[in-house]
């Protein structure tokens, strides 16, 4: 995946600000403050996403325009305990919302933070909602680097087996750029 040109298009608070477009779609979800910006920007391989230490950063649909052939799409982090609920409702409407409806969407890649044993019950669920949806899922355990390598053993031994029989996980980090010829392999393969 050459990355040649990135546009940063429309940063929408509902649907009837997303681009209308034909073209495929790749879309990041997770958690808030996973590390989603930190691994779009690493993956285009320039600062596109605002990136912060404040959880909550991204609450709005972001999308990028890839060498004007696709999108990459920063979803609003899920999961933030200390927004109301009500905002927590209304990002989990936009982005469940955006996953059911995009017709041109191909893949999510979740987010997951590599150092948790368990895989949080809104990632499966997440998981699950985009399986379910028939869009490829691409789980990407990022922040690799703060695992030595038992740690690394047994994410792939113990949280991987948690995932779904037929979805392929990724290591990944943003810092160490581990993972990424992996993911953009797959997220080649699923644009085709
Ligand atoms: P929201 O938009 O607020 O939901 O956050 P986000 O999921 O986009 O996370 P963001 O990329 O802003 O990163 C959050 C924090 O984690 C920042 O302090 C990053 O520097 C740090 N971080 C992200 N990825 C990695 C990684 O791979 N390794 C390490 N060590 N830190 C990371
Ligand atoms: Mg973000």
């Amino acid at each position: 995946m050459k990355i040649h040109s990135v546009q940063f298009i429309i940063s929408a608070a509902r649907p009837s600000q997303f681009p209308k477009s034909h073209l495929p779609e790749i879309a990041f979800a997770g958690r808030s403050n996973v590390g989603k910006s930190s691994l779009l920007n690493c993956l285009v391989g320039r600062k596109i996403a605002k990136i912060s230490g404040t959880p909550g950063k991204t609450q709005t649909i972001n999308f990028f325009l890839i060498n004007e052939q696709f999108y990459f799409v920063d979803l609003p982090g899920y999961g933030y305990a200390k927004v109301s609920k009500s905002m927590q409702q209304s990002w989990q409407r936009l982005i469940e919302g955006y996953i059911s409806r995009r017709e041109n969407l191909k893949a999510v890649v979740v987010i997951i933070d590599a150092r948790r044993e368990e895989i949080p019950p809104a990632d499966l669920q997440m998981i699950e909602y985009v399986l379910s949806m028939g869009v490829h899922c691409i789980p990407a355990f990022t922040k690799a680097d703060k695992l030595n390598r038992s740690a690394q053993a047994r994410l792939k031994k113990n949280t991987f087996s948690q995932l779904p029989a037929d979805v392929e996980p990724v290591l990944f980090s943003s810092v160490t750029g581990e993972g990424k010829r992996a993911l953009q392999k797959i997220l080649t393969h699923c644009l085709a």
